[in-house]
Formats: structure tokens, sequence, C-alpha cells
């Protein structure tokens, strides 16, 4: 497992990131634990959550993942100082008007919540879910560098912005002599390029922000379990995954299963990651495994890179410009 610098920070997260959006939505308790220590155990250091996940869940009432990582680390009785801790703040933890968004009032209350939930006494990184339009940027990150001069917080990230709020962000941070995001949390994948190549990534690139990518196999279209003409995939994830139903789409599956062949027989899903990791902007993309099967195979693109050839073939092939 190879540790690499989050953006400009000094701070050494692994290679992938394990997400933990799943945790008491589409894996239960017991799962999460297992998949939790399994990751750890390979040399995963990054854990990714959110206050909110996973709301949207059946009898889920949000920060349930927190939760679960929080009796994990208590229980595993790992040393905290090896664990790189992410969680989010921004979306709806209840139905008051302050029970979400990024005002001054709603991160000092949710970072509370947070920090209990997790059974610790601080953040390694707090991320922005994404922008708030109606409270200004200065509150955001006026809270967040309280925060970290508090102790509470160690560094800030930010998620799901257009470019022009990310430079935004960086702006008054510079002005005010805030802290300022070190990394971006972006959709990015195979399948959903347009988002992240237009701008944001310049933007990283010129700035030094991390990126650390979430949903990096398309919510499981990138493994290959989703077929033409195949039967309906036994999948909590599978009508989200209909979006990336295309006939380019069906082409590049058929193209990475060519290259995981020539590469010594790599799953599809390890060459999605490997096309992300094979990318020099990349710092850690953010896997979603469900079992500890799944798990074992996202760990296969460890250490395994595209050649030139092969990257730039699967750009063509995903090219967002094409149909
Ligand atoms: N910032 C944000 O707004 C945001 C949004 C979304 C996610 N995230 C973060 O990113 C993380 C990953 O997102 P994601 O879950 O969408 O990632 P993803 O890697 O695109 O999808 C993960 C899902 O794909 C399927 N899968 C994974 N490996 C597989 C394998 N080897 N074989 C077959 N199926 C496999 C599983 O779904 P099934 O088995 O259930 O089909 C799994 O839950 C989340 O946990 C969260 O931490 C952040």
């Amino acid at each position: 497992m190879e540790y690499r610098n989050l953006g400009n920070s000094g701070l050494k997260v692994s290679e992938l990131c394990l997400g933990t959006m799943q945790f008491g939505w589409t894996a239960d308790e017991s799962h999460s634990n297992e998949i939790l220590s399994e990751a750890f155990e390979n040399g995963i250091n990054f854990i990714d959550t959110a206050d909110v996940y996973s709301r949207w869940a059946d009898g889920n009432p949000g920060g349930v993942a927190e939760r679960i990582i929080g009796e994990w680390l208590q229980q595993s009785g790992h040393d905290r100082t090896k664990i790189i801790l992410a969680t989010k703040v921004r979306g709806e933890m209840g139905d008051a008007p302050n029970d979400q968004g990024l005002s001054r009032a709603h991160i000092m209350t949710e970072v509370e919540n947070s920090l209990r939930r997790l059974k610790t006494d601080y953040i390694d990184l707090y991320q922005t879910h994404w922008f708030d339009e109606s409270t200004p940027i200065e509150e955001t990150l006026s809270a967040l560098n309280d925060l970290i001069q508090q102790g509470k917080v160690r560094y800030i990230g930010c998620s799901n912005y257009p470019a022009w709020r990310l430079v935004q962000a960086l702006w008054y941070a510079d002005r005010r002599n805030f802290t300022s995001f070190v990394c971006l949390q972006p959709h990015y994948s195979l399948v959903h390029r347009r988002e992240f190549e237009s701008e944001l990534a310049d933007v990283c690139r010129t700035y030094g922000i991390g990126v650390i990518p979430y949903s990096p196999l398309g919510g499981g279209f990138l493994t290959g379990k989703y077929k033409e003409d195949g039967p309906v995939v036994d999948s909590k994830r599978a009508k989200g995954v209909q979006r990336h139903y295309s006939k380019r789409n069906w082409q590049l599956l058929s193209k990475m299963e060519d290259i995981g062949a020539e590469s010594g027989g790599k799953s599809i899903s390890q060459v999605a990651l490997a096309w992300l990791l094979s990318d020099p902007i990349i710092t850690s993309p953010i896997i979603g495994p469900r079992t500890l099967e799944q798990l074992k195979d996202n760990f296969g693109a460890v250490g395994f890179r595209l050649s030139d050839e092969e990257k730039q073939m699967l750009d063509r092939a995903s090219d967002p410009k094409q149909p």
C-alpha cells in the first residue's frame, strides 16, 4: 500500500480510502465491522464517512455509519492516531431550519454530534458535503477555522463544489488568513468524467488540492456485473446504476475486460480503480465495498497501474464528448 500526501498537506493517506455510505444501508453492522477490520489490517488508514449516512435508508435516522465506525474504533482497540477519519457536514439531520447547511450554527452543533458518534475528540478531515448557497462562504470558513484552532478538526476539505466555488473558497481563506481546503471529493469515474475534468481538475492541479474521487465504480456498473442483455442485478443500487446504460459504456466494459485479461487476470473493477490511480492528480479513490469479497477484489487495484497506451485507450472509449 502506498501512502500519499493529501494535497499540499503533510498528512499521509493510503492510496485507497474506505467509504462507508453502505454502512447501515446495504451493509449491516456486522458486515461493516468486518470490512473496517479487513481494510485496516491490509493497510487502508483512510476512512470516509458523513453525518448524514445513510438517512435515505429505511429505519436509518442518519448518523448510523459514524456510530458504527465509533463503536468499531472503541471495540477494536486500534490506536486512534493510526487512522485518518474523514467526515462531512451539510446534509439534513432533522426537520428544523438549522438542522442542515453550512452556517456557523449548524457546523458547531453537528461537529459535536459527529465527535460523539465517532467516539473521538478530533476529526482528521472535516468536509463540507456540498455547497450551501444560502450561507456566505466567509461564515463557513470562519467556523471551520475556529474548529481547527480548537483542535476538534485537523484539516478541512470540500465535496461537490463547482470550480468557481472552490476558487472562491481558496481566495477567501487566503484573504482572511483562514485554513484552506486541502482536498476535494468529486464524483469521478470512467462513466462520470465531465463534472471533474471540465474545470475542477485544473483548479486542483494549479492549487495543489488533493483529489479523493467518490463512486469510482459507478455504483457497481464498472464491476461488469451489469450486462447489456443480462438478468436484473439483485442490488439496492441497481436502479441508480441504470443511468450508465449506453452503447458507449457497454463497449467500454468490454475494453476494460480485455485490459484486465492482458494484465494477468485483473477484474473490471480493478481496471476501473487503476484508471484513476494511474492519473497523478488522484490522491485516493474512495471505495464502497458492501461485502468482504468486494473489498478483497478492490484490493487487487493496490499497486496496479495502467500503461500510457491502456489509459489512453480507456480515455477514448469513455470520452464524454462522444455519445
Ligand atoms: N461526497 C459525496 O457526495 C459522496 C457521494 C457518494 C459516495 N461518497 C463516498 O464514496 C464512497 C464510495 O461510493 P460508492 O459506494 O458510490 O462507490 P462505488 O465504488 O462506485 O460503488 C460501490 C458499490 O459497487 C458494488 N461493488 C463494489 N465492488 C464490487 C465488486 N468487486 N463486485 C461487485 N460489486 C461491487 C457494491 O454495490 P452492491 O453490491 O450493493 O451492488 C458497492 O457498494 C461512499 O461510501 C462514500 O464514502 C461520497
